[in-house]
């Protein structure tokens, strides 16, 4: 498969500050608090016109890798909203809590499976050393009502975790389509949690977004299937990222499975805070389909149609976060390098190029040429029908330069007096800032070869 390699080398470049990355992300239009001039709602965010544009390439990207490249895996776009039952079945109404605690003294509030074990077993603060508080629990499903008349209103929820859709839609999947088992069903969307400590920005949120796998196996074939998934989803993220030495593996040990699962892998991202899930590969084997085979009375069991063997398949599931995605990515990314000539260091979001939310920036060099303007805007109008494109003549060349170096814009194509010449632009390339020129007319291939993937 011909995918995004992002080149940038391994290296020991420090962690970089969430707080930098939060500023940038509200300074150049990623991500903005949400609610903001009300004073905001902690871990709910809103994404701005770069951070949409980034999301968007990121969803794309996935979509194509798991989907289009797949023949044996399908979409679907299931609604947040579901019968108030998918949630016993599923498990969530019973087992999907948190236990908190509360700090006596300083009154800060931690889940104990987040507390270092010699605290839990000390009853200690890890902050200030106070006394906890006895363990709470609380269920991180969000409620909701359906209906308008006090009294015939139905209680639900906000689906807690997206990949549930996938389950009720299986059985239509598999008869409006030419599919049979192995096959898979992938899905992006909106998850709801009432987390009790959202925090570190789009880490750890009450609304996100989430992609999911679910790929449907003879249970023989489980295991085949499992380490093929696994990998495959971790070459997909190594692919995308300059800091290859900062993703791992990581087994979940019998005390953290989810109710779901008999097996677990997080693929996990080293940042600031430290090794962090990114991804979990989950082996739910046969719960989701007998559970909700059961609690429907709808027979959810599968009939090979070779051998007339019945059985209920089991799951691989692959289920990662797109805000995760997108956090990861610029946290990744980030740069400040210093000059070399000892000026002013610049700030570099080392985004592969088809992810980035700005492809090309048309840049005249100077703005008083009439003729400069004309040509570079005419250029401009051509490739935004291509791509993201952006104009800008407002400042110096090399403060604009710097501007698209700040979002990642991985080329920029500067029109100069040459270009009245003889009908080539400069183009410089973000990372290595080396220049070439390249003919008006071979400009699109030259940018769409490098800036899609393929
Ligand atoms: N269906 C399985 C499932 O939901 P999960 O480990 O709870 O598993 C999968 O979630 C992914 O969703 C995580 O790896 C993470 O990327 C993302 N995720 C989970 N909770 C999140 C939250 N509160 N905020 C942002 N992303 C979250």
């Amino acid at each position: 498969m011909t995918q995004v390699e992002n080149k940038q080398a391994t290296s020991d470049t420090p962690f970089v500050a969430i707080d930098k990355i939060v500023s940038l992300c509200k300074r150049r239009g990623f991500v903005y608090p949400n609610s903001e001039i009300y004073g905001g709602v902690a871990g709910i965010y809103d994404f701005g016109p770069l951070g949409v544009e980034l999301r968007n390439n990121i969803r794309r990207y996935w979509w194509w890798s798991m989907v289009q490249l797949h023949d044996n895996v399908v979409g679907i776009e299931g609604a947040i909203i579901t019968h108030p039952r998918v949630w016993e079945a599923s498990g969530h109404v019973e087992n999907f809590v948190d236990r908190l605690v509360d700090c006596k003294n300083c009154k800060r509030r931690f889940r104990i499976d987040h507390l270092p074990p010699e605290n839990v077993v000390q009853n200690k603060c890890p902050v200030c050393g106070g006394e906890l508080t006895e363990p709470r629990t609380f269920n991180l499903l969000m409620e909701t009502y359906l209906g308008v008349v006090e009294g015939e209103r139905m209680k639900t929820y906000l689906r807690g975790e997206a990949c549930q859709n996938i389950y009720l839609d299986y059985d239509n999947v598999l008869k409006s389509s030419r599919m049979q088992i192995p096959f898979g069903i992938c899905q992006i969307g909106k998850a709801f949690r009432n987390e009790v400590t959202p925090g570190n920005f789009l880490f750890r949120q009450r609304e996100f977004e989430q992609w999911d796998l679910q790929f449907f196996v003879h249970p023989s074939e489980m295991q085949q299937w499992f380490d093929y998934w696994k990998e495959k989803r971790f070459e997909w993220y190594k692919g995308l990222i300059n800091h290859k030495d900062r993703l791992r593996f990581r087994a979940h040990g019998p005390d953290e499975l989810a109710h779901y699962a008999k097996q677990a892998f997080d693929i996990e991202y080293q940042t600031i805070l430290g090794w962090q899930e990114w991804e979990g590969i989950h082996w739910r084997q046969d719960w989701d389909l007998s559970r909700h085979s059961l609690y429907s009375g709808q027979d959810l069991s599968y009939t090979d149609p070779n051998t007339k063997e019945r059985y209920i398949p089991w799951i691989v599931e692959t289920s990662g976060g797109v805000d995760r995605t997108f956090l990861n990515l610029l946290i990744d990314a980030y740069e400040e390098e210093p000059d070399p000539a000892g000026k002013e260091s610049r700030t570099v979001l080392h985004l592969h190029p088809t992810i980035a939310p700005v492809k090309v920036a048309v840049l005249p060099l100077q703005k008083n040429k009439e003729e400069l303007i004309t040509t570079a805007k005419g250029i401009h109008e051509k490739l935004k029908r291509l791509m993201v494109a952006q104009y800008d003549d407002v400042a110096n060349i090399g403060r604009r330069y710097r501007r698209q170096d700040e979002i990642g814009t991985p080329y920029c194509v500067t029109v100069d007096f040459q270009t009245l010449d003889d009908s080539t632009v400069t183009v410089r390339e973000r990372d290595g800032m080396t220049q070439v020129r390249v003919h008006i007319n071979e400009l699109p291939m030259y940018l769409l070869e490098r800036v899609t993937w393929h």
